[in-house]
């Protein structure tokens, strides 16, 4: 190779780099500006809510007490896929207002529940856990 041909080819190279920079940035800025999923469609909001739930993302420690399938744990979480409520409504409002403070004072079980039930959540990811939540007892009977 001569050394006109060794800086030909480093040109290139410099340039598809920063071609694949720009369509990189590109499509940060497209997937930032997609809007949010239309309202009553939350399906994609609940599946990120189960991985919280289950601690399959951000360490979410709900299924510890809970249990994976939500049912609920003897003596330590209680059963979220009935509808049978012991310290509110069970609206996605109570239930953001319950994961956020936890339960000092449980009625049934022996261990309280910490705030975010030990690890601390984003906004986003209380908005994922509570739709999660709700989710389970939308189809429930009693
Ligand atoms: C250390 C155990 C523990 C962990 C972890 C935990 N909880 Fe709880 N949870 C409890 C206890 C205890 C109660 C109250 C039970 C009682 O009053 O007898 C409770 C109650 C609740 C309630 C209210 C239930 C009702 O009937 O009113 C909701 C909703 C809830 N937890 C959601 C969650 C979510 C979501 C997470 C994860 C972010 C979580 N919990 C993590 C122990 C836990």
């Amino acid at each position: 190779m001569t050394r006109n041909s060794v800086l030909v080819h480093s040109a290139r190279a410099i340039a598809l780099a920063a071609g694949a920079l720009v369509l990189c940035v590109a499509s940060t800025a497209v997937a930032q500006g997609q809007p949010s999923a239309p309202q009553g469609d939350n399906k994609a909001l609940i599946a990120q809510g189960e991985g919280i739930f289950t601690g399959k993302v951000a360490g979410g420690l709900c299924w510890t007490c809970h249990g994976l399938n939500a049912k609920g744990m003897k003596g330590l979480g209680p059963d979220l896929t009935d509808k049978t409520w012991l310290h509110g409504d069970g609206s996605t409002d109570f239930v953001k207002k319950t994961v956020k403070a936890g339960i000092a004072a449980p009625k049934k079980s022996a261990t309280p529940m910490p705030p975010f039930g030990g690890i601390p959540l984003s906004d986003a990811q209380l908005e994922a856990v509570a739709a999660y939540v709700t989710s389970l007892s939308a189809g429930a009977k009693k």
